[in-house]
């Protein structure tokens, strides 16, 4: 593979490739599919799970992947190929796929979102449930949805297009910033909602143990926690193979994967209060998707402007998290596109985005099918997990070894990762990914 002889871009520092890290792992996983899951699962008992599964077995997987990625120095499907021969090559199919299902519908739902942005600019909120729905089904029905769809991608192509430092690494600095400080000033504001209390405590507070043990509340937790960091599908490898040879990588994942989980707990912080003082009950009952579009600006419409100014700021951080997810998303076929064919960047941008808005189609024109494909992909994110440290840890150790004694990592940090990534981890990923697989097939017969 004559890749190598031209220089690959690398990300001009540590902060930049932390920024685009933590950029694509904070999405509309976060801010809406965290407090929908945990509204599902008895609260605390999910959140807990969800932090068991991020802490042993997603920061050993984060390493696994960037091991990878940093040391083959190339996009996600060559990647194993390069590692451990064309045996591999499946989980290269895996690493290209799955981003590819991801996109296509997660940028419908950016033009839902992009389109409620700018109706809530220029009119009022809805007034109930009923205006709600039907606003709901006008931006998400039809041929409507598929401009706010075309605009997002060719958005993320352009930022895509401009490459790794001046496209995505710039992207996300000015715009992780800005996420931050909107999600800080929302979870403000919902604390003074009149029941933020009884909010928090459905969320974070109401503890039922048995919950810990029901097999939809681990599957969601494993299902959240591999989406939310952008786990699984590679990429975390692509963006680790744009990275210089000494950062430390246990290190940088621990600070993703909690920064990620900060933006998932904040974002609780603002629905549970407001689903809880506009009445609307502890759960989301059964409209996971149109929960954020229809709860939230129905219950912000009783705020006058002040709800209005909210709600926009809200939409605006929705899309900015999105789009930093979406071009993490594009990244994978276009460095493969570019290192596999030769193409060069703009080229292989032009044909990703072009191909992602085909295989959207079906989601732009039927909102029930983004739950299928989501559960499929949630399915391929937790096996991809599995692929990934199994061929770390059993099939080339040393690389892994190699590049946790580059990142400095001290003899304890080291050994503890080999461990739980050889014993630990694949064990615990496959109990979940059977769990996860079996919940799927009783929802899909059940329904
Ligand atoms: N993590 C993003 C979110 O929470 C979505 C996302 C971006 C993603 N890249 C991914 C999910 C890769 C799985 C795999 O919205």
């Amino acid at each position: 593979m004559d890749q190598n002889l031209v220089k690959r871009e690398q990300w001009s520092s540590k902060l930049g490739f932390i920024f685009a890290a933590v950029g694509s792992a904070v999405g509309l996983g976060n801010l809406w599919g965290f407090a929908y899951r945990s509204s599902q699962g008895g609260g605390a008992a999910f959140v807990i799970l969800y932090i068991l599964v991020v802490l042993i077995i997603c920061i050993p997987v984060f390493v696994a992947e960037f091991s990878l990625g940093r040391n083959t120095s190339t996009s996600a499907f060559l990647a194993p190929i390069k590692a451990a021969g064309q045996n591999w090559a499946p989980l290269g199919w895996l690493f290209l796929v799955a981003p590819l299902a991801i996109a296509s519908y997660y940028s419908v739902i950016m033009g839902w979102t992009i389109d409620m942005f700018f109706h809530i600019l220029f009119n009022k909120l809805p007034a109930n449930k009923e205006e709600a729905d039907q606003l709901f089904n006008l931006l998400s029905g039809g041929n409507r949805d598929m401009i706010g769809q075309i605009l997002s991608l060719f958005l993320g192509g352009l930022i895509i297009s401009a490459g790794i430092k001046k496209g995505i690494e710039k992207i996300n600095k000015i715009c992780m910033p800005l996420l931050f400080f909107l999600l800080f000033s929302l979870v403000v504001w919902a604390a003074f909602l009149n029941n933020a209390l009884e909010g928090y405590y459905n969320f974070i507070l109401n503890f039922d143990l048995s919950q810990l043990f029901d097999p939809d509340n681990i599957k969601n937790a494993f299902s959240q926690a591999f989406f939310s960091l952008s786990l699984g599908i590679g990429i975390m490898v692509t963006y680790s193979s744009y990275l210089n040879k000494k950062s430390d990588l246990p290190k940088q994942s621990f600070q993703i994967a909690s920064l990620d989980t900060l933006v998932g707990l904040m974002a609780g912080l603002i629905t549970f209060p407001i689903m809880f003082t506009f009445g609307f009950g502890s759960s989301f009952d059964g409209d996971p998707i149109g929960a954020l579009f229809k709860y939230i600006p129905t219950g912000l419409g009783d705020y006058g402007l002040a709800g209005r100014i909210v709600a926009i700021l809200f939409f605006g951080l929705i899309y900015i998290a999105a789009i930093t997810s979406l071009i993490s998303l594009l990244e994978i076929p276009v460095s493969t596109l570019k290192d596999k064919f030769n193409f060069d960047r703009k080229k292989a941008t032009f044909f990703t985005i072009i191909f992602t808005f085909l295989i959207g189609i079906p989601s732009a024109i039927n909102a029930g099918f983004i739950g299928k494909i989501d559960a499929i992909a949630n399915i391929l994110l937790i096996l991809g997990g599995f692929l990934v440290s199994f061929l770390l840890a059993w099939v080339v150790p040393k690389t892994l070894d190699d590049e946790l004694i580059n990142s400095g990592s001290s003899l304890i940090t080291r050994n503890y990762l080999k461990f739980m990534l050889k014993y630990i981890t694949p064990i615990l990923i496959s109990a979940g990914l059977l769990v996860t697989i079996k919940q799927t097939l009783i929802q899909w017969v059940g329904n």
